[in-house]
């Protein structure tokens, strides 16, 4: 007998009321498509972290008119939304990544600053009176009052040649006037998902200046034409998702999002979700995977429209191209010369650490307080999760001499190992993040992260050629930089002196 058709199906609901009800207040909050993920993220809250039932994603997918494989594969594909998984995801335990492995490894004690980081203290950050105060917002409202103000913004951000922040350093002032070039109504999102193992430098920025960000998104909503601005945020920051929130409501009263449709939305859980086509695609209701480029978001992002996306930090920085509001701890960034360092590992104050021109890798140890009791500088882990092993005597070389080699900091990430750690048991970690965070849609990176993670979690000597192999083939043929950039990784280790102990 062949399947009864979809609308001939009984409604779907679950049986849970509580999980009724937050269905039922999740749709009534927005019923759309691009809502998908947020929606499974309310259901999940009100149902104490576990994922929406069976049922329950039939009824939502029912509702938003979408067949339930769509809603199923979104559900699947972010590992936030806890859909039918044995382990569910931010569970309050230790996360077992690379800083926390060390750490915590052989019964350690220590800060991992990655996803198990629950004991530090709530955030206090300045409130909206002392931005303004300061001289925030006063921007904004400038071009509010006169939009040719835009001109000017323009020509400052040019003035200050302020570069993007997520690691590729492309011109800011030049995304802009792409975006300004396209056709269509353009939006804006400050991609706050911080998925990248180690890095916790937008959380600082957010945690401590939420008003410094926002005042550039609406600066540059304003200068581009946008009537929608999206704040993208990684999902287990949930004290910076209340403070967001508060300084939405703050700035809504002020009067000054008139015209804008300003709104949080949570990431999914998944490294892949800060790539800014997968975001785009999860703010849609798809599931976060990559798109080929062009067209590029600037021309055909969110929707089709023309879409202008930026790190937060990137946001944060710009105020200074109008003055700003500077006030500390984040002041220092405003310096365009400062590169904020997410500095964690064997040291004895990990964190968030703005640094005017670092002389050696080596410094951002005693920037840190220094090595952890009983440790020596064993190398670090530059750039993040599919950054670069750098040897301790490289750690002590002039910077200058390792970025004329053409070492990248990228997103600023520092990961200080000791001399007493395995650089190949830190390498498998790596390789095995990328296997896992890899969104499987192409081949090169699929396989590739999986049998690198395979090679390097292996006892024996390392199978070089193969993992030169495995980084030309992922570095060229994979469809986004997470892919590339994991070839670039394990093509870097064959020149490090011996990653085998
Ligand atoms: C796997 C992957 C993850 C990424 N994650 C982030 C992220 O969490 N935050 C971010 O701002 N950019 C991330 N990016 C870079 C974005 O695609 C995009 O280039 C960036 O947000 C642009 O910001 P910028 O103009 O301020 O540099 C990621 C890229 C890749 C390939
Ligand atoms: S390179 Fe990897 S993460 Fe990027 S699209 Fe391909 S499979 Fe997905």
């Amino acid at each position: 007998m062949p399947p009864a058709p979809e609308a001939a199906r009984p409604p779907a609901a679950p049986d849970d009321p509580v999980e009724r009800a937050a269905i039922a207040a999740a749709l009534a909050r927005g019923a759309t498509r691009g809502r998908l993920l947020e929606i499974l993220l309310e259901v999940r809250d009100a149902k104490g972290g576990s994922g929406i039932s069976e049922p329950g994603l039939r009824a939502v997918a029912d509702r938003l008119g979408l067949f339930p494989s769509e809603a199923y594969e979104v559900a699947t594909a972010f590992p936030a939304v806890n859909y039918a998984t044995a382990r569910p995801y931010a569970t309050g335990e230790r996360c077992g990544d690379l800083v926390c492995a060390l750490l915590h490894g052989a019964g350690g004690t220590g800060v991992c600053r990655n996803r198990c980081d629950g004991e530090r203290p709530q955030p206090a950050p300045r409130g909206f009176a002392a931005y303004r105060a300061a001289g925030g917002y006063a921007m904004a409202g400038r071009l509010m009052a006169d939009p040719a103000a835009a001109a000017e913004v323009l020509g400052r951000i040019d003035a200050h040649q302020a570069v993007g922040r997520a690691g590729v350093g492309f011109p800011v002032a030049e995304k802009w006037r792409q975006v300004m070039a396209a056709e269509g109504t353009p939006v804006v999102i400050v991609n706050g998902d911080e998925g990248e193992l180690a890095i916790f430098k937008d959380r600082f920025i957010l945690e401590n200046e939420p008003h410094g960000v926002i005042e550039a998104a609406l600066v540059a909503a304003r200068t581009v034409g946008a009537d929608r601005v999206f704040l993208y945020v990684r999902d287990d920051y949930a004290p910076i998702h209340a403070i967001l929130r508060r300084a939405l409501e703050e700035v809504a009263a002020a009067g000054l999002a008139e015209g804008l449709a300003l709104e949080l939305r949570r990431s999914g859980g998944a490294f892949i979700c800060g790539e800014e086509t997968a975001l785009i695609a999860s703010l849609e209701g798809r599931p976060a995977r990559p798109a080929e480029r062009p067209p590029f978001p600037t021309a055909r992002g969110y929707l089709g429209r023309p879409t202008l996306l930026h790190n937060v930090e990137t946001f944060y920085r710009i105020t200074a191209a109008w003055g700003g509001a500077p006030g500390a701890p984040a002041a220092a960034l405003l310096h365009p010369e400062t590169r904020l360092h997410s500095v964690s590992g064997r040291v004895r104050a990990p964190g968030p650490k703005p640094v005017r021109r670092l002389a050696r890798l080596a410094d951002l140890v005693e920037i840190a307080g220094g090595m952890a009791e009983g440790h020596a500088l064993g190398g670090m882990v530059i750039g993040g999760s599919s950054g670069t092993l750098v040897t301790a005597d490289d750690c002590r070389r002039p910077l200058a001499e390792l970025l004329a080699a053409g070492l990248r900091l990228g997103t600023g990430g520092a990961i200080v190992l000791g001399a007493a750690d395995d650089p190949r048991a830190v390498a498998a970690r790596m390789a095995a993040y990328l296997a896992r965070e890899s969104c499987g849609q192409c081949g090169p990176c699929r396989v590739g992260t999986a049998k690198a993670a395979q090679a390097l979690a292996g006892a024996g000597a390392l199978d070089r050629p193969l993992l030169d192999d495995l980084a030309t083939v992922m570095g060229e043929a994979s469809l986004c930089a997470l892919g590339r950039n994991a070839g670039r990784f394990l093509g870097r280790l064959s020149t490090l002196a011996d990653p085998t102990p």
